[in-house]
């Protein structure tokens, strides 16, 4: 087609990109095709073919990480790491940004290098992929620089084990490795196996940035090498991007190992239009959401939600922008949808869409399709039921499900009919109704009238089994460090064992109920065991939790979750006049810790005072706990507000039977979170006496149950138990690999001791982490300013 052809149709002269230097480098590179390792690149070995989903060319053909390959890496890693974490933060910030200048530098060819490896169109990797990359290690650069004024009493974690995925292999690279050198760890970072080249040329970067040895490794290899990664003894920390699935397996490989994890995995991500959306931006945005990338991107736009009133207008407008849609050649400037990322891939969308379309409306772009390469076409498909298995899986490729609503209750009901919760997009001119909408929306990030935004200054990250943690902002730099405390193994706390006599406290029977719901109630089980104090005494009986109690306080727990809504203010006001009934209390409370325990008078009272103190810690917490207010260089602000986590379950201390329990209870309340609590098992009577201080305080029924029992029975069910959005465990038994691995279900996050110490009576004892861990963090992107 000459010019004047194309002017007369209107239609769109191709416009490519030169491939000659990425082409040129691959042809150099072949030495490259090694693994990156200790600042060097192996010889290359047998290994697997990367292809360009285009055309289905071979690209290159890498190594596939061995045990020693892996085993070397982490040790490079390992020893680098001793002087990078203790580098003052101003270097490091040196070494972020000269590897953000560069990569800036290279933006052209990196941008060329992608889309041939993985399908997108240029316009995308040229316009957003590359230059968010960039956005991540200035950013974190600054991070870098800030840490030590900002951050203070923290430490990195050591050797990080980064597993990314294909549908954004740079920019993952990005916000994986920036915020884990800028907090002082070292990395073993392994792309995808069928988009490994920019990471490849990226350790390049780092040769020519001077970065010291060691700091980056880059292992390719398939999930076998993800494996030795995750497995490997001499790893801290698992940071991992890609499918539910295997965020599920890492999860209980990772288990008791003492490996930090976070797991961002997939979404089905609503996007919910209101009638008095702007339709036309709603259609334009829709585009982003659900073709962007060919819609493989994990947060994704790929369930429409309609408001009735307007679903036939809008549902004619977005098949006529479908049909406009031009997919072919990646490399062209002027293609909206590219590849799909490999063969196997575009077989899983064929395959569900095929079988599952069956039951609905398919409706797919009139547009041309290229004979050769992975191509799919824009799909729509609507009239499916909600619980229909397109409605809920998530297909990662350019398929978008619609269903219509009538009411904005009826949206939010359906939008959070998933088991994700990783992002959101809501179209209403009504700012009124987009911000009560907002909260209700169970995920990490929610855009107001606009889709995919992303940037290093706002926390990513979803909730239910989209997977626990943030990445960037001042929110995500929390997985990459821990306070810096020094602590020991925690022997297993046992009660005095039982004298040979029976001796009998009182001629009144003292049995210890449970307390759930607000009610004093008798262990399903009807069991209970003595409970003798620390000279043999008998103190009382408590009850033996079971299984169905645990079940029972969970139900009671979700009925309570209007605690939630209620103010801080309100909140705090509760925590203080816990603390007030406490205090009235405290020389019996202090005889029950004495008599329990056996330790000193004064000891024990020192308890009590730090109980009443931390009770007014976390009051005065409750309404101080803020978000923030991201800026991004976008239009717009996002809004990081902090959410309860939902119901907590949590093995309290056996030391400190009454300020642990305390010191657990009172931030997870604070923030809005209901709690089930398992209390020290050796002293259960602190507790069961602590429940008659609630029962006078003003809190709801429900908000804190209380059970007595055995920690290693109980934990497995806490664990497993579906509607626990969160287990911690400071208990002195070693539960924390059966928590862990019990919390791959519905992965839910966690927070166990590793059977470590912890100092109660100190600042250990409470603060930021402990607030951190009661809360979720979301991100709502609403337009401001101009
Ligand atoms: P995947 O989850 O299998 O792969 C992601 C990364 O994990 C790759 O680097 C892979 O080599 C590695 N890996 C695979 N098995 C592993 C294991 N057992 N241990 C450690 N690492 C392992 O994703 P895949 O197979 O490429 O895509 C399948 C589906 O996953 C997609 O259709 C999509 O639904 C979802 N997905 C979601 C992503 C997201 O961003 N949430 C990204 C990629 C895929």
């Amino acid at each position: 087609m000459n010019v004047s052809e194309i002017f007369e149709t209107m239609d769109y002269g191709p416009a490519p990109e030169g491939a000659a230097e990425a082409l040129a480098w691959l042809v150099d590179g072949g030495d490259r095709f090694g693994h990156f390792i200790d600042g060097k690149f192996t010889s290359p070995t047998d290994g697997f073919e990367s292809r360009n989903p285009a055309t289905e060319e071979v690209l290159a053909t890498l190594s596939q990480a061995t045990p020693d390959d892996v085993d070397a890496a982490v040790a490079a890693a390992r020893k680098a790491q001793a002087k990078w974490g203790k580098l003052p933060g101003h270097a490091r910030a040196k070494y972020l940004y000269a590897l953000a200048r560069l990569v800036q530098k290279h933006a052209r060819l990196f941008a060329v290098l992608e889309t041939l490896d993985n399908g997108k169109p240029i316009r995308e990797s040229r316009d957003i992929d590359i230059p968010l990359v960039q956005r991540h290690f200035y950013y974190h650069a600054g991070l870098a620089q800030l840490m030590e004024a900002e951050l203070p009493g923290h430490e990195p974690l050591g050797v990080c084990g980064q597993i990314i995925p294909w549908n954004f292999p740079l920019l993952m690279l990005a916000w994986k490795v920036a915020p884990a050198l800028a907090a002082g760890n070292t990395v073993v970072l392994k792309p995808a196996e069928y988009t490994s080249l920019t990471a490849l040329r990226f350790a390049d970067i780092c040769r020519e940035a001077g970065l010291p040895k060691g700091v980056v490794n880059i292992v390719t290899g398939d999930g076998a090498a993800g494996e030795l990664i995750v497995n490997h003894s001499g790893i801290d920390k698992i940071a991992f991007t890609g499918s539910t699935e295997v965020g599920r397996k890492i999860r209980e490989a990772t288990a008791g190992s003492g490996k930090s994890l976070t797991l961002e995995l997939g979404g089905k991500s609503p996007y919910i239009v209101f009638e008095d959306a702007d339709i036309d931006s709603a259609i334009e945005g829709l585009v982003d959401a659900i073709w962007f990338n060919q819609g493989q991107v994990c947060c994704a736009g790929s369930r429409l939600l309609v408001q009735e009133g307007i679903a036939d207008r809008f549902y004619a407008k977005l098949k006529t922008r479908m049909d406009g849609l031009r997919l072919g050649n990646p490399l062209d400037k002027c293609i909206d949808v590219g590849a799909v990322v490999d063969p196997v891939q575009l077989e899983t969308i064929t395959q569900l869409v095929t079988e599952g379309g069956a039951e609905g409306e398919v409706y797919q772009a009139k547009c041309a399709i290229p004979e050769q390469g992975c191509y799919y076409p824009p799909t729509l498909i609507t009239g499916l039921s909600p619980a229909a298995k397109l409605m809920q899986e998530e297909i990662f490729g350019p398929v978008l499900v619609g269903c219509t609503f009538r009411t904005p209750a009826e949206a939010v009901q359906l939008a959070n009919n998933t088991r994700y919760g990783l992002a959101a997009s809501v179209w209403t001119e009504n700012v009124n109704l987009a911000l009560d909408i907002a909260p209700k929306l169970v995920a990490g990030v929610v855009w107001v009238n606009a889709t995919n935004l992303f940037d290093a200054a706002a926390g990513f990250g979803g909730m239910r089994e989209s997977g626990f943690g943030r990445e960037g902002g001042w929110e995500g730099i929390h997985a990459y460090l821990k306070p810096a405390r020094i602590t020991k193994p925690l022997k297993p706390i046992t009660a005095e064992a039982k004298p040979e006599e029976l001796d009998v406290a009182d001629p009144l029977d003292r049995t210890a109920k449970l307390y759930i719901g607000g009610k004093q109630a008798r262990p399903d089980s009807g069991y209970s065991r003595p409970i003798y104090g620390a000279r043999g005494r008998l103190l009382g009986h408590a009850g033996l939790g079971s299984r169905k109690d645990i079940r029972n306080a969970v139900e009671a727990a979700h009925k309570a979750a209007g605690w939630a809504k209620t103010t801080g203010h309100l909140r705090a006001q509760i925590l203080y006049y816990i603390a007030e009934n406490l205090s009235a209390r405290s020389a019996e409370f202090t005889e029950r810790l004495r008599s329990l325990t056996g330790v000193h008078a004064k000891t024990a009272q020192a308890e009590v005072e730090t109980a009443i103190a931390r009770l007014f810690t976390y009051a005065a917490w409750a309404d101080k706990y803020d978000g923030a207010a991201h800026s991004v260089p976008i239009r717009g602000v996002a809004l990081a507000m902090h959410e309860p986590v939902g119901v907590i379950g949590a093995l309290c201390p056996d030391d400190a039977p009454l300020l642990g329990l305390v010191s657990v209870m009172a931030p997870a309340i604070a923030m809005g979170n209901t709690c089930v609590l398992t209390a020290s098992e050796p002293f259960p009577l602190a507790a069961t006496d602590f429940y008659q201080v609630l029962e006078t305080s003003d809190v709801p029924a429900g908000v804190v149950n209380i059970i007595t029992g055995n920690h290693a029975e109980l934990a497995p069910t806490l664990a497993g138990h579906l509607d626990v959005d969160a287990v911690w465990s400071f208990s002195s038994s070693d539960v924390s690999a059966v928590i862990e691995k019990g919390a791959a279900g519905n992965l839910k996050r966690t927070w166990v001791n590793h059977a470590r110490t912890r100092d109660w009576m100190t600042a250990e004892g409470e603060g930021r982490e402990f607030l951190r861990a009661a809360t979720e963090v979301k991100n709502i992107w609403v337009p401001y300013g101009e």
